[in-house]
């Protein structure tokens, strides 16, 4: 079975067997049986966040469990959703409701049941602020365990799922809580000039979808992953010495004291944008955004993003770590 459309690059590797799983019970039966089978098995959500190197020799579980449930004590709205549903559809229903809070995360493509795992963030928000609990099949035991917040470990674009519980479980159902005083977050750059006594979600959630709309291809044009890389985070000695070469070098100072840095800028000022190997490229406007220029093959993709990882290295002595997961014909890989 072709995997080309549950992937937004667009590659065209296949897998030996597919199922596509549309209820909980289902969800979890079909992986407590592959995993007992001791068959190579990969959960599959929007697949927004995959480079498929290989044809996989396994089965692919595509997760599209649905249903949204919602409650309330005083203070919060609590929403169970399962973990097949759309992301950027669970902020517009949230929106709709007048349920506010996740509106600078509209327009993430995926599931619901992937956000936990790189805790998604955008325009100053990451998940982790209204994750209540996460729901997941361990696949040794068979059961049904929940997390809170604190047991995730969350972190930039981490958490226990993508570490110690890497393989070892599947995410069933997420709890969210948004608090019924809504606080509207617009300290990231597009969103400053707006007046925080006057602002509304609806206004956030249009402009975030302007701006990532402007910024992003759309994989549905040009096949992608969003970053490729995340944005490495240095020690503030670092970050001066850099600093001290290149003026406009663009970093945040963290709570730690170390500082982010924007990898579209090192790869940018690199001299590689618009810079390709085969049918992979560096996109033209935004050097963080890696795109399949037409059947491009997964391993252009990864040859592009090892030449762009030597290259910031040789030039800023960073090193750039991948963010999408890249997977081998049985399993996830490095990218070496
Ligand atoms: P998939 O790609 O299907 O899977 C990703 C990984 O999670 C795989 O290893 C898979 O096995 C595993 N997985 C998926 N579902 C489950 C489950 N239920 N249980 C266990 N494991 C599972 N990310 C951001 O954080 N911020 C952004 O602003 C952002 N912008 C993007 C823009 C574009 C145009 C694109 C294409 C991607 C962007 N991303 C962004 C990345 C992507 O949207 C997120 O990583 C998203 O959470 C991936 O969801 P998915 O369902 O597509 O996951
Ligand atoms: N920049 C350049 N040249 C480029 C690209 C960027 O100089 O080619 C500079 C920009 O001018 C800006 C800085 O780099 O000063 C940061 O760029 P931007 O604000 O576009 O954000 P980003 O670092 O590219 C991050 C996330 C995105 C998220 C946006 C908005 C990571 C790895 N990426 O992108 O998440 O949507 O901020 O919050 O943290 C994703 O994870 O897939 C993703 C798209």
């Amino acid at each position: 079975i072709s995997l080309a459309v549950f992937n937004t690059l667009g590659l065209q590797q296949s897998c030996s067997s597919f199922v596509e799983v549309t209820h909980k019970a289902e969800l979890v039966e079909t992986c407590k049986d592959l995993y007992k089978q001791q068959l190579p098995m990969l959960i599959l959500g929007g697949g927004s966040n995959v480079v498929f190197t290989d044809d996989f020799d396994g089965t692919v579980v595509k997760v599209a469990t649905k249903g949204i449930q919602v409650t309330e004590d005083t203070d919060y709205y609590y929403l169970s959703v399962q973990a097949g549903e759309n992301w950027h559809n669970l902020v517009e229903f949230c929106l709709n409701k007048q349920i506010y809070g996740l509106e600078n995360l509209a327009l993430i493509p995926g599931t619901v049941g992937a956000a936990p795992i790189q805790n998604i963030g955008a325009y100053g928000v990451e998940f982790n602020r209204f994750c209540y609990q996460v729901e997941f099949l361990q696949l040794d035991t068979g059961t049904l365990n929940h997390f809170d917040k604190d047991q995730c470990h969350f972190g930039y674009r981490d958490s226990i799922f993508k570490q110690q519980l890497k393989n070892l479980v599947v995410i069933t159902e997420v709890t969210l809580r948004l608090n019924k005083q809504w606080q509207p977050i617009i300290n990231y750059g597009p969103l400053q000039h707006f007046d925080p006594a006057q602002v509304t979600a609806k206004q956030i959630f249009d402009s975030v979808c302007k701006v990532r709309q402007a910024k992003l291809p759309d994989p549905k044009v040009l096949g992608n992953v969003g970053s490729f890389f995340k944005n490495p985070i240095v020690s503030s000695t670092c970050y001066e010495l850099l600093k001290s070469r290149y003026a406009e070098l663009v970093g945040y100072q963290q709570i730690d004291g170390r500082f982010k840095i924007a990898a579209g800028w090192l790869i940018d000022t690199a001299g590689l944008k618009g810079f390709n190997i085969g049918n992979a490229g560096v996109h033209k406007d935004q050097a963080l955004v890696l795109v399949n220029l037409g059947n491009a093959t997964g391993a252009e993709i990864c040859q592009l993003a090892r030449h762009i990882i030597q290259e910031v290295y040789d030039t800023f002595a960073v090193i750039l770590e991948p963010e999408p997961r890249i997977m081998g014909s049985v399993e996830e890989i490095e990218i070496q």
